[in-house]
């Protein structure tokens, strides 16, 4: 068909225009295709040119942990402080927002929030949302919410951050094709937000992407308009995976909770004396098992490993029969 040139630095309105459609019809969502969404190479550009948009020099962003590995370092690529906040399995590593009310500072210009959560499979509450909301309006606070995993949630329904009330104005919400759609070396995602940070992150983009790739944008568009069903029954899939690997921790021995959503479970491993570095490298060398250590999203995933079920059920098998026999032989 030829369409192998440049899109929009925007991306192709056929795709934004879709991407609004979709958030109308399934959020309930109102964002203008021509200005308030712009087409990213992944939820990754889009936090990176999100940060580099809201922050100036020692600006600090709140970032509850565990977090995927991207966020601190774009936050302190574009100037600014990343302040962390623990969380454990005691709370299902769900953010508590009174430490979110008290790491607020002068300084702090945005929270950074991802539920579904890589790497704890954590889902937040709607009541967790709207306190955390109420934060940000309180200090006037941005809120970089990304939900690349939000079809991703087996109990319940995802809420979308920008459809709680006074949240849309304040919010960048984050979102993409890698996870829900199977799609990750297609790279694109998207940032819907109000048009002069949307504008912003548009200024940036256009100057280090261009565009993102038109291929990837032409695959998005069949896969938003036409590939929804399909997802769904991948997504039943996952929830049959998730209920295998969780039961087949605990049962090794690894206590482990019932993740929420995502495609990950993350067990703790304090009962064998290792840490998460030496229990991942040993298990990869003895059974070649790769788990990924849980210090790798924030000191406090220390203790536990990060278990990705996006694999074939068989394959989660084996990999659960090998993690039992290490365990027993440690
Ligand atoms: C929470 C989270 N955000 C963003 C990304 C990156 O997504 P993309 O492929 O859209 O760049 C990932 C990938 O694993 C992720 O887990």
């Amino acid at each position: 068909r030829g369409r192998t040139g440049y899109t929009s630095n925007y991306g192709l309105e056929e795709l934004r225009t879709a991407i609004a459609a979709y958030l109308r019809k399934h959020e309930n969502l109102e964002y203008n295709p021509e200005n308030q969404i712009l087409i990213t190479v992944g939820v990754s550009e889009a936090m990176d040119l999100a940060m580099r948009a809201l922050l100036n020099p020692g600006d600090e962003v709140i970032c509850p942990e565990p977090c995927y590995v991207s966020y601190k370092p774009c936050i302190m690529l574009a100037g600014g402080v990343p302040v962390t906040i623990p969380t454990t399995q005691q709370t299902a590593f769900r953010v508590e927002p009174d430490r979110i009310r008290a790491a607020v500072t002068p300084k702090t210009k945005a929270i950074l929030v991802s539920y579904p959560s890589n790497p704890t499979g954590a889902v937040a509450t709607r009541e967790l949302l709207e306190q955390i909301v109420a934060i940000a309006r309180e200090h006037d606070l941005y809120i970089v919410s990304d939900e690349i995993y939000d079809r991703l949630t087996y109990e319940g329904r995802h809420t979308c951050l920008p459809t709680l009330p006074g949240a849309y104005e304040r919010t960048i919400l984050l979102n993409g094709f890698s996870k829900a759609y199977a799609m990750t070396g297609w790279r694109i995602g998207y940032a819907a937000g109000a048009p002069d940070v949307i504008e912003a992150m548009m200024k940036i983009h256009q100057y280090t992407m261009l565009c993102a790739p038109i291929m990837g944008q032409m695959a998005a568009l069949e896969a938003i308009k036409n590939g929804y069903e399909d997802s769904q029954q991948m997504i039943e899939q996952y929830d049959q995976r998730r209920r295998v690997i969780v039961k087949g921790l605990n049962d090794a021995g690894l206590e482990c909770l019932m993740p929420g959503g995502a495609f990950y479970a993350f067990p703790s491993i304090r009962r064998t004396g290792l840490t998460s570095d030496e229990f991942a490298e040993r298990l990869l060398m003895a059974e070649k098992v790769a788990v990924v250590p849980g210090s790798a999203f924030g000191d406090c995933g220390e203790g536990h490993i990060r278990c990705s079920y996006a694999t074939s059920i068989d394959k989660i098998e084996l990999a659960l029969e090998r993690i039992a026999r290490f365990i027993a032989n440690l």
